[in-house]
């Protein structure tokens, strides 16, 4: 953890001091001079150690430079520029983590990239490169380059999710669909088939209050996380989890709003997502991948033949490509309305 040491000085006297310590070499020049007391006119000057004759305090809301300055501009002069242009141009900060993906070709280089990223996020502690992530419990690949603190809070949309990145996925993207998601079932009974730690669950429960979720979850390692997500979140009273496959411990015929937020097989939970539908209807939210082609007549054609199987009658409410999943094929979400 990077220390956010400072010392608060009047404004009378800053300048002096902040030339002292920059001829010292212990002004941290990372981060900002900030204002705090625009009463008592005090400066807060960031340090890299204590200073002899000043109280040391530990900076809050630090301000950082170089926040933009590209990896490129970083590195430019350490390695070749036909492996500038290879360089990553996207990460995922999560809580006090980076995640990145490195093209193979790089990967001599792979920690000269994590220390550019932490010199670019100092509060970061911890750089994990992702290889992906595999099979039905959605486990991540990630190999730790710099730092050992795999397991972090994320902030997000006023929402706590803490997680281990080399244990579980964490799905930054998707922030339409769960804002979507945190701004409706007020009131109602939802079940969401596929919680992993909570990414639908934890946002609709602290906005939408519904009167009760049950989050499943069949992986162990999620499900913890899950639990801890519940409890950070002060949603208890809202959130019922159960660990176990949706096909087998879905409820039914109790819920008005049914997610299925899973990808490559939801359509095999059909069955059970709209048997858990309260008998005078209520809505699906269908997640599945879909090729191109197919957008959106595969995932309706499946949600209509499940339906007719149970005797039930749909009417589509409205469709969304939410990302490319793969080359030609795509993430989306169907709303559907069973009755
Ligand atoms: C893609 S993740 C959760 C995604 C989240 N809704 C999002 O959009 O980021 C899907 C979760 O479903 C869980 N899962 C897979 N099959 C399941 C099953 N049959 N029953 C319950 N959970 C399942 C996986 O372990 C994983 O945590």
């Amino acid at each position: 953890m990077k220390t956010k040491k400072c010392i608060r000085v009047p404004i009378r006297d800053a300048e002096k001091v902040r030339i002292e310590l920059v001829e010292s070499g212990r002004l941290d020049s990372q981060r900002k001079i900030k204002v705090i007391d625009k009463g008592q006119r005090l400066l807060e000057i960031p340090v890299t150690e204590d200073i002899e004759g000043f109280e040391t305090f530990l900076q809050e809301n630090a301000e950082f430079y170089n926040k933009w300055q590209s990896m490129g501009d970083m590195l430019r002069d350490d390695i070749f520029a036909d492996e500038l242009e290879k360089l990553p141009s996207g990460w995922h900060i999560i809580g006090e983590i980076i995640v990145v993906t490195i093209d193979p070709s790089l990967d001599h280089l792979k920690l000269k990239i994590a220390e550019a990223l932490l010199r670019m996020y100092p509060t970061c502690n911890t750089v994990v490169s992702d290889l992906g992530i595999s099979g039905q419990f959605r486990l991540p690949k990630r190999e730790i380059l710099i730092g050992n603190n795999t397991e972090t809070i994320n902030k997000e949309h006023g929402c706590l999710f803490k997680l281990d990145v080399t244990k579980v996925m964490f799905s930054k993207g998707n922030l339409h669909e769960k804002k979507l998601m945190s701004n409706i079932g007020n009131d109602e009974t939802i079940v969401d088939m596929f919680a992993g730690i909570g990414y639908f669950t934890i946002p609709m429960a602290v906005h939408a209050k519904p009167e009760k979720i049950i989050a499943i979850e069949i992986n162990p390692e999620s499900y913890g996380y899950l639990k801890e997500n519940i409890s950070l979140n002060k949603v208890e009273h809202i959130v019922e989890a159960r660990n176990g496959d949706c096909s087998e411990v879905t409820p039914r015929r109790m819920a008005d709003r049914v997610l299925m937020g899973y990808v490559n097989t939801t359509h095999h939970y059909l069955d059970s997502g709209i048997a858990a539908l309260k008998p005078e209807g209520g809505i699906i939210h269908y997640h599945e991948t879909t090729p191109e082609s197919l957008v959106f007549s595969r995932p309706i054609g499946r949600i209509e033949n499940a339906a007719l199987k149970a005797g039930r009658r749909v009417e589509i409410m409205d469709c969304r490509q939410i990302k490319k999943y793969s080359p030609g094929v795509w993430h989306v979400v169907v709303d559907a309305r069973i009755t």
